[in-house]
């Protein structure tokens, strides 16, 4: 029985996961490099202990992808598990209660960077297989692409993906790297935005000045791109830049009302995150606010003095770092384009704009009506004993679609994680429970696409 696997091995599980949670696997900082690789090995070895019998650390450009395989009959289905091992700069580690990179367990909650995202979601996916390996119920062929560059836009895994067609070739894609909305009512993904990343550079004069002697005759590139961004937003939350909306696409009045059913408290939520107010797009609840509309975000900015005490400096430079996040049918692409003409057009005279784009990704909706959908739907009602709720996230999985193009599959995404959870933040942490549950679940979904 797969619950008395569950709960024989659990410390054992939980002793694993805290090992590869230990490895400092930060895909953005080059000072982690070895500890990235170390990451994969990692997976690679559990993989092959797990019963795969073929896996490889497939090299790229940048970070290792691990892939593994267990075929048990070329007529049965397969299912194709993508996770990531890499995770995201643990910084600021002032605010962490214990180290990022030193799991502990408090109130049922494993603490560590990495632990919902994604590390402790893809450790779900080895222990289910490998308790379906040992139970000798492996109902269907397995593959494995656990990638180490989805905090950095998984550049290279497009060009592993469209270099190996054949040996990726499944009949679903499986992905634990999102959220439900608790443990008493469970959803489904089944879409998630995209992403258009950009910075921006504003010059003034050639040199940081002295404040006094020239402030009020130089433009003072800081105050300038202040302007510049809050200008990108009008009085009721809508993103000013031409185009922008001209291709989201705008749900029926009974699509929006079937999002809004979903359990939601307005009042826990601004509890959490002590908050006296939320604030958004007007005409729009907060579950469509992040689940169904594009957004414009600056996600840090930086210029001038920010050293102890003061500096009377008018600086040179100003930069800010501004994301939009992306929703059907917006194109990565295009809405970068869309922006860098409109900023550079807004910019006055007095100063020169540079603007460059980092990664994007492109949204992605996911069927409800297939097979691979139907499963996990049946796995939940078996383990949870309730039917889950098809949700749309607010986070980006690029990958998603460009399995879609470039493989033609669709992806199930099937989290475990929480909103609260902190992921990307300090304290970080995923529930004990969640990860038990998790895998349990992870092996009802391949039971129930094998027999589908
Ligand atoms: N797992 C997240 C995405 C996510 C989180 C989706 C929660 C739904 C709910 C993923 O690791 C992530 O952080 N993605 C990035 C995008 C990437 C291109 C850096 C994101 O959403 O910012
Ligand atoms: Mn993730
Ligand atoms: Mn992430």
């Amino acid at each position: 029985m797969i619950q008395e696997y569950i709960l024989a091995n659990q410390q054992r599980f939980l002793d694993e996961l805290f090992e590869l949670l230990r490895i400092p696997s930060v895909s953005a900082d080059s000072r982690h490099k070895a500890d990235v690789r170390q990451a994969a090995e990692y997976i690679l070895k559990k993989l092959k202990e797990a019963g795969a019998d073929s896996v490889e650390l497939c090299e790229t450009k940048g970070h290792p992808i691990v892939f593994g395989e267990k075929k048990i009959n070329a007529t049965l289905p397969t299912v194709l598990v993508y996770g990531h091992y890499d995770v995201q700069p643990p910084d600021p580690l002032e605010l962490w209660a214990s180290p990022p990179f030193e799991p502990v367990i408090k109130d049922g909650k494993i603490f560590a960077r990495g632990s919902c995202d994604d590390k402790g979601q893809v450790y779900m996916h080895l222990k289910a297989f490998e308790a379906m390996m040992k139970l000798n119920q492996l109902p269907c062929n397995i593959k494995f692409m656990i990638e180490g560059e989805e905090e950095v836009g998984s550049d290279n895994l497009g060009t592993f993906v469209k270099e190996n067609k054949e040996k990726l070739k499944a009949d679903v894609i499986l992905i634990s790297d999102t959220s439900l909305i608790s443990l008493d009512c469970p959803s489904i993904t089944t879409g998630l935005r995209g992403l258009s990343y950009l910075e921006v550079e504003v010059t003034g004069p050639n040199r940081d000045l002295h404040s006094g002697v020239y402030g009020g005759a130089v433009a003072n590139p800081i105050n300038v791109l202040a302007e510049m961004i809050t200008s990108l937003h009008d009085e009721n939350g809508r993103v000013m830049i031409p185009g922008f909306y001209d291709k989201v696409a705008s749900l029926s009045d009974e699509e929006r009302k079937k999002i809004n059913s979903a359990p939601f408290n307005l009042s826990d939520y601004k509890h959490d995150l002590n908050i006296d107010e939320v604030q958004g797009e007007q005409g729009y609840t907060t579950i469509e606010r992040t689940g169904i509309r594009p957004t414009l975000d600056v996600n840090g900015i930086w210029g001038g003095y920010t050293g102890e005490g003061a500096k009377t400096v008018l600086p040179s430079k100003a930069h800010a770092k501004i994301s939009m996040r992306l929703v059907p049918h917006q194109n990565s692409d295009e809405v970068t384009k869309l922006f860098t003409k409109h900023f550079l057009s807004i910019a006055p005279k007095s100063v020169k704009v540079k603007v460059t784009s980092h990664h994007g990704g492109q949204p992605a909706v996911t069927p409800t009506d297939s097979k691979a959908f139907k499963a996990a739907s049946k796995a939940f009602e078996e383990v949870w004993g309730k039917a889950p709720i098809p949700t749309r996230d607010g986070g980006s999985i690029p990958i998603v679609s460009l399995f879609k193009k470039e493989l033609g599959l669709d992806t199930v995404l099937m989290g475990f994680g929480l909103d609260s959870d902190a992921i990307h933040s300090p304290n970080e942490h995923y529930g004990v429970k969640n990860f038990l549950i998790g895998i349990e679940t992870i092996v009802a979904f391949h039971k129930h696409f094998a027999q589908g």
